[in-house]
């Protein structure tokens, strides 16, 4: 392992989800154990613009493995996609002596990386920290699964309403461009429907599914959408519409907003945070750049950034035939 770099500076950018801070934790500690400096630094690229960094040791970060959102805040900085504004971050981590960064964010965070790395050849490895689970290179990023279990958990309180009072709900979930949360925590909880931005269900299909359902002898369904679906209603909508072509059918809507990104990490997160962390510094250490860290059957790889933020995960289609013979 070549050790020339000296100090690792980290940031969290981009959307919060469960686990940043047990990869902070992780990136902190991994340069300790190999006796370099770590430096946070708060509120992503827009703290690197305006110098706001702290000087970080393993006791920086005790008791946060545990805890949701990231200690170091976050930031989505319309500054640093500016050329003034990634010479102030340079100059700043010049003067603090920071030699490479890890970036904990999505693909948004990589871009910015990306080009940062392009002007100034500053060594950057990601780590992809998204609930939506939308990165190129990892089969799972930081906090997906503790959103999963979230998303679940609250679904099965829903079905008490909906299993009580005959009702049908469509129950709104993250995930602007991808269905993974959907199409899981659908699954796993048992919904009748899953619309997704990647499958265009179709008005009509969702209407023939519903009167299936009914004529099976189901009294009560739940629907998941993902927020970023193609059926071209919003789901407010498609409740009205439901209701205008099945009367029969009372509708609820509920829209899990934000909820979903918050919380205590599960412990799946906590380890992938732990593993990511120790495998972007040793990836740094090693004169490793522009790479992403992410876990690929079952071991911690490296994909290139580029390749991470152009090409598309993809959802398993073999999922949605799960889904479909579950409803029988
Ligand atoms: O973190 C990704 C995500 O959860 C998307 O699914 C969602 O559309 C978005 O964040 C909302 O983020 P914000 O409210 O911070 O703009």
């Amino acid at each position: 392992m070549s050790k020339t770099i000296k100090k690792i500076g980290v940031l969290t950018s981009g959307g919060d989800s469960p686990g940043m801070n047990a990869a902070i934790r992780s990136v902190v500690r991994t340069c300790a154990y190999h006796n370099i400096e770590c430096i946070g630094i708060y509120r992503g690229y827009q703290g690197m613009i305006e110098g706001d960094f702290k000087e970080m040791g393993p006791r920086s970060v005790n008791n946060i493995i545990n805890k949701g959102g990231t200690i170091l805040k976050s930031a989505r900085s319309k500054e640093f996609m500016t050329e003034e504004g990634r010479k102030k971050a340079h100059s700043n981590l010049s003067a603090a002596g920071v030699e490479a960064l890890v970036v904990i964010g999505g693909d948004g965070s990589f871009t910015g990386g990306l080009v940062f790395n392009k002007e100034y050849d500053f060594p950057i490895i990601g780590i992809p920290g998204t609930i939506d689970n939308d990165i190129y290179g990892t089969t799972h990023t930081l906090g997906y699964d503790t959103a999963l279990n979230t998303v679940v958990e609250v679904i099965d309180k829903i079905r008490d309403t909906a299993s009580s009072h005959n009702r049908l709900f469509f129950v709104e979930v993250m995930g602007r461009d991808a269905g993974h949360i959907a199409l899981n925590a659908g699954i796993g909880a048992g919904a009748e429907e899953i619309l997704i931005p990647e499958e265009d269900l179709g008005l009509d299909r969702l209407l023939e599914s519903l009167r299936k359902s009914k004529l099976s002898g189901k009294s009560s369904s739940i629907v998941v959408i993902a927020e970023g679906d193609k059926i071209g209603k919003n789901v407010f909508e498609l409740k009205d519409y439901v209701e205008e072509n099945m009367p029969e059918y009372d509708v609820r809507v509920s829209v899990l907003g934000h909820m979903q990104r918050g919380g205590a990490p599960s412990c799946f997160d906590r380890v992938l945070a732990s593993r990511l962390g120790v495998k972007a510094v040793e990836s740094i250490l090693d004169g490793k750049s522009n790479y992403m860290v992410g876990l690929l059957n079952d071991k911690i790889e490296l994909t290139p950034l580029e390749q991470a933020i152009k090409g598309h995960s993809q959802i398993d289609r073999e999922l949605l035939r799960v889904s479909d013979i579950m409803t029988t």
